[in-house]
This record gives structure tokens, C-alpha cells and sequence, in this order.
């Protein structure tokens, strides 16, 4: 009997008929006095929290940050500090479109969302396995997202809304390229790399500034399943990456990512031959190269799946100090975009869940709410200012400010004039073997095969057009696996 805990109620009572509810004589009526059968249903009645609006399926793992090379010149974050340093992180993987219940092998981007318990509080950084994203202005993203999910009259998912939406937002063309290369498609969580994907900025102790792009190149290799592969995938074992992590990490097989920086400076962000801010490009390596800085680790898989992974509460939001936003219209749309999701989703005080909670002192005069469990600021003052505590405005934390275009907007004007939605998709469409470029060739076909409708053919042309302005051997390719004929005087 030595470690036997007897069963309770919520409220802590002993539960002597845990299976069996309070009746008259053995067959029944039940009484209403067994408040443990109503406690019991009325939880069970509350068990799911609203699922996330995107990224509904993922995995999670605790793991630590270790620092293998220098970049103080660059930055103060504390995380940063010294060789050797190490961080605690959470790291929360994902599909994009599918609900919480759908495959993990659907040909999606994957959600790389990695939280680092810094002492300077806890910093956020929200990617995904593509280094770019599929429009350049948050204002589109709902639209964009609707055509991802289920067509509001069938309620399946529909390649003609998806196509229709690519086709008539040329700047998706890049990542729907990646999407459609083999890369659409990882094994597993363990054999993909991850990227900020935005440009952030770094700020160094003389409150100088560069900007930054973060990549984690996978240590394990990259390795993808075929599109046939990942359809298999989905009947024989839809939860294929959680099972792939939570076995490899029980099994000491600590999944490694290399964190790499690429920098730029505020005269090169001038120079830039296309917007430095702009998410559906990249920075060439050649001209701005990969700089070490450390390693990631997943070595622990939390012991209940709710409590960390689905009530992990990422946010853009989230920086700390020697780190900084962009003017990145993406990156500024989503600040607003995640607290306000999780205040939905987990409610006001989310950021006090253990899997969320900064380790070290949080000090502010936010109080009450729904599920305040914590000690809610005690006796301390719930105002300021005040004659009674001791917080300070710590100026050492003051950021610095951008040099702006412009004081207001050009709200009426075009926003952006950088039209060139197709250099880096050609460039990356040259770089691909003869064997991906075929596979990237045929995975595309497939998915523009499932367009109908009446505007069939106006989409699928639209969308030709694009392939044909990246690359010529890509659009030809595609026109010929969909029975498109093409005049040949057309493309001259
Ligand atoms: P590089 O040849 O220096 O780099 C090519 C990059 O492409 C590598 O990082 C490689 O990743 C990655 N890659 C290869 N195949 C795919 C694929 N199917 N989907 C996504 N990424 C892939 O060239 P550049 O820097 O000049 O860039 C050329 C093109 O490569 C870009 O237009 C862009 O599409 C793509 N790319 C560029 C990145 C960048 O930050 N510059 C980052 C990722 C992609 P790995 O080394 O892990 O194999
Ligand atoms: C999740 C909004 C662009 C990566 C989410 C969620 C919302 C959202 C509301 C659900 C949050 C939750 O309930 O926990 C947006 C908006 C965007 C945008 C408005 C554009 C303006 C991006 C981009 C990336 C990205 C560009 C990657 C570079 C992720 C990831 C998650 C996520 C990884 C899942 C985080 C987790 O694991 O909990 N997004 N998103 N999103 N988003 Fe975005």
C-alpha cells in the first residue's frame, strides 16, 4: 500500500465508486447526489480547447540551445553571450493547413517554432521549414488561408480555390515552387531545416544595428518522402512525424539543428537589389553568407502532450533585448496576430502556463483575468505609478529608431514596386537536379490536375504564365504533362 494514492474528486474527496454510480436498489434509477458522475461528464464536456487556426497538427519537444560561435559584435541578447552558454527551449512543429486530426505527411509547408527561456525573458522565433512565405502583406492572409482549407460548399479541400488564388497572387510563386519540390513533402520533422523566414534585426551593446536572417540547417541530413510515399504515408500511418520524434528522442536520438545567421548591413539593406524586407525573397548565399552560431537539441519529450504541445503559445511578439523587429510588413502584421490568437484560443493569462511561463521574475501590473492560478502579483500594487514598489523604466533597454521613407504611408499609392515574382523561383528551379526538377515537375502536375469548374482553363493558364516567366524548361514541362499545347512563337 506504500505508494497507493487513493482517487479524488477535482475538490481533493475520496472516490470510493469510481465505475459505478449511486442508484436505487441495484438495477437503477440513478441519484443525483453522486456529484462524481456529473464531475466526471461535465470535465469530459470540456476537453477540447478551439483548435489553432493554422498549424493544428504538431509535435513538441523540450531540448536545450548551446553556443558554438561568437556573434556578440552583433548582438547583446544575453542567450548569445559566451561560447558554451546554453539556453532551455521548446520547440513546437507542424502542417499548416490540416486540423488537428489530419496526416502529418500532407504536402504542406512545416511550422519550425522554436521558444528559448532566455534571462531576458522568453524569445519566440516562429518559422517555418521554407525560407520564404507565400504573400508579402498580412492584410491577405485570411483570404490566403480560406483557399488552404475546406470549400465552404463541398467541405473538402479544393485545388481550384488554392490554384485560383496562387495564380491571381503571382508572389506566392516562389514558395509554392519549394511546396511542390520533393522539400513539400519532409520525412519527419527530424530531417528538414527551419527558418525565421523573416528579416529581423540584431543590436549590439554599442546600440549599433544589422539585420539578420535566422536558418537551422538540419544535422540529420535532408531526406523527403516521394509524393507517392507521403500519400502511402498518410493511409498506413497518418501520425508519422509525432511517432518519429517522440521514438527517436526516447530512443537517444537527440535531433540537432545548426542556428545560422545570414547579416546585412543598414547601407547593403540600401543597396539591395530586390526590398530586403520583402518575405517572398531570399539573400543569395554567395553575396551574404551562412555565419555560424550553435546548435539546437530536442532531448526531452514533454510527459502530456496538452499541457505542453497544444497549450505551447508562440508569438512574434516575443523578442528580447539585442534582437528587433524589421520593417518587414509580415512580421509587423503578425506582433498583433498571435497574442490576440492565444488570448482566444488558451485565454487572457496564457503566458503564466508552465510550457509558456518566462523561468525567471516577470514584473508588471497586469492582474485578474480568467484562470489566474498563479499568485496574481500578491499585495504588490496593481497601478503605477506609485510610492510603494521598486520597478524601474530600464533605459539600457531603449531600442533604436528607423530611418523612415516617408512620414505617412502611401496608403493610395502602390505600396510595393518590386514586381519580380520570378528571378528567385528561376534560380532555385536551375540549382535542382535533373531527378527533382522531374519530380518538381510531376508533383505539380498532379496537384494543378484537380483544378475544375468552369474556370478551369483560365486558372490553369494564369498559372502557366508564371511557371513559363520563372523558368522556361518549368513551364514547359508543366504545359506538357497537363495536354496544354504551346505555341512555340509564344515563348520568343
Ligand atoms: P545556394 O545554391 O547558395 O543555396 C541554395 C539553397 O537552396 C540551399 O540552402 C539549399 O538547402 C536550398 N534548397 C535546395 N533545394 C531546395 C528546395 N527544393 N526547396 C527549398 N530549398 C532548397 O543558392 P542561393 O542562395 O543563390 O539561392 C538560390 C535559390 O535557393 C533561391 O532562389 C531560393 O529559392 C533557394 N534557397 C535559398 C536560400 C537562401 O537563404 N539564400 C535558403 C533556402 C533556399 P540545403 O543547403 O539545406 O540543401
Ligand atoms: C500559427 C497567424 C504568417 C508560422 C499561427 C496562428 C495564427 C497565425 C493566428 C495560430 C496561433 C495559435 O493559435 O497558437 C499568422 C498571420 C500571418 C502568419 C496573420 C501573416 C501575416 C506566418 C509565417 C510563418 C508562420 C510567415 C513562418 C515564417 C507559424 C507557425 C505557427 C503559426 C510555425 C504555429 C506555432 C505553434 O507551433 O504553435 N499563425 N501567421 N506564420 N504560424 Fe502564422
Amino acid at each position: 500500500m506504500k505508494n497507493k494514492k487513493t482517487v479524488t474528486t477535482a475538490a481533493g474527496a475520496p472516490v470510493k465508486h469510481y465505475e459505478d454510480t449511486q442508484s436505487v436498489g441495484a438495477r437503477g434509477p440513478l441519484l443525483l447526489q453522486d456529484y462524481f458522475l456529473h464531475e466526471k461528464l461535465a470535465h469530459f464536456n470540456r476537453e477540447r480547447i478551439p483548435e489553432r487556426i493554422v498549424h493544428a497538427k504538431g509535435s513538441g519537444a523540450y531540448g536545450k540551445f548551446t553556443v558554438t560561435h561568437d556573434i556578440s559584435k552583433f548582438s547583446r541578447a544575453k542567450l548569445f553571450s559566451k561560447i558554451g552558454k546554453e539556453t532551455k527551449i521548446f520547440v513546437r512543429f507542424s502542417t499548416v493547413g490540416g486540423e488537428k486530426g489530419s496526416a502529418d505527411t500532407e504536402r504542406d509547408p512545416r511550422g519550425f517554432a522554436v521558444k528559448f527561456y532566455t534571462e531576458d525573458g522568453n524569445w519566440d522565433l516562429v518559422g517555418n521549414n521554407t525560407p520564404v512565405f507565400f504573400i508579402k502583406d498580412p492584410k491577405k492572409f485570411p483570404d490566403f488561408i480560406h483557399t488552404q482549407k475546406r470549400d465552404p460548399y463541398t467541405n473538402c479541400k479544393s485545388p481550384t480555390m488554392m490554384w485560383d488564388y496562387w495564380s491571381l497572387n503571382p508572389e506566392s510563386l516562389h514558395q509554392v515552387l519549394i511546396l511542390m519540390s520533393d522539400r513539400g513533402t519532409p520525412l519527419g520533422y527530424r530531417f528538414m531545416n527551419g527558418y525565421g523566414s523573416h528579416t529581423f534585426s540584431l543590436v549590439n551593446d554599442k546600440n549599433e544595428r544589422v539585420y539578420v536572417k535566422f536558418h537551422y540547417k538540419t544535422m540529420q541530413g535532408i531526406k523527403t518522402f516521394t509524393d507517392a510515399e507521403a500519400t502511402e504515408m498518410k493511409a498506413k500511418d497518418p501520425d508519422f512525424s509525432q511517432r518519429d520524434l517522440v521514438k527517436s528522442i526516447e530512443h537517444g536520438h537527440f535531433p540537432k539543428y545548426a542556428l545560422k545567421i545570414q547579416v546585412m548591413t543598414d547601407e547593403q539593406a540600401k543597396s539591395f537589389k530586390w526590398n530586403p524586407f520583402d518575405l517572398t525573397k531570399v539573400w543569395p548565399h554567395a553575396e551574404y553568407p551562412l555565419q555560424d552560431v550553435g546548435i539546437l537539441e530536442l532531448n526531452e519529450n514533454p510527459d502530456n502532450y496538452f499541457a505542453h504541445v497544444e497549450q505551447a503559445a508562440f508569438a512574434p511578439s516575443n523578442l528580447v533585448d539585442g534582437i528587433g523587429f524589421s520593417p518587414d510588413k509580415m512580421l509587423q502584421g503578425r506582433i498583433l496576430a498571435y497574442p490576440d490568437a492565444h488570448r482566444y484560443r488558451i485565454g487572457v493569462n496564457y503566458d503564466a502556463l508552465p510550457v509558456n511561463k518566462c523561468p525567471y521574475a516577470t514584473n508588471n501590473y497586469h492582474r485578474d483575468g480568467a484562470m489566474r492560478f498563479d499568485d496574481n502579483g500578491g499585495s504588490a500594487p496593481n497601478y503605477r505609478p506609485n510610492s510603494f514598489d521598486e520597478l524601474i523604466e530600464d533605459d539600457n533597454y531603449k531600442g533604436i529608431p528607423y530611418e523612415l521613407d516617408s512620414n505617412v504611408a502611401g496608403y493610395f499609392d502602390r505600396n510595393e514596386n518590386d514586381d519580380d515574382h520570378f528571378t528567385q523561383p528561376g534560380n532555385l528551379f536551375k540549382i535542382m537536379t535533373p531527378e527533382a526538377k522531374l519530380n518538381t515537375i510531376n508533383n505539380i502536375v498532379g496537384a494543378m490536375s484537380g483544378i475544375s469548374g468552369p474556370k478551369k482553363d483560365e486558372i490553369i493558364n494564369r498559372q502557366l504564365c508564371h511557371w513559363f516567366r520563372a523558368n522556361v524548361d518549368l513551364g514547359m514541362g508543366i504545359a506538357k504533362g497537363l495536354g496544354v499545347e504551346i505555341d512555340p512563337k509564344l515563348l520568343k
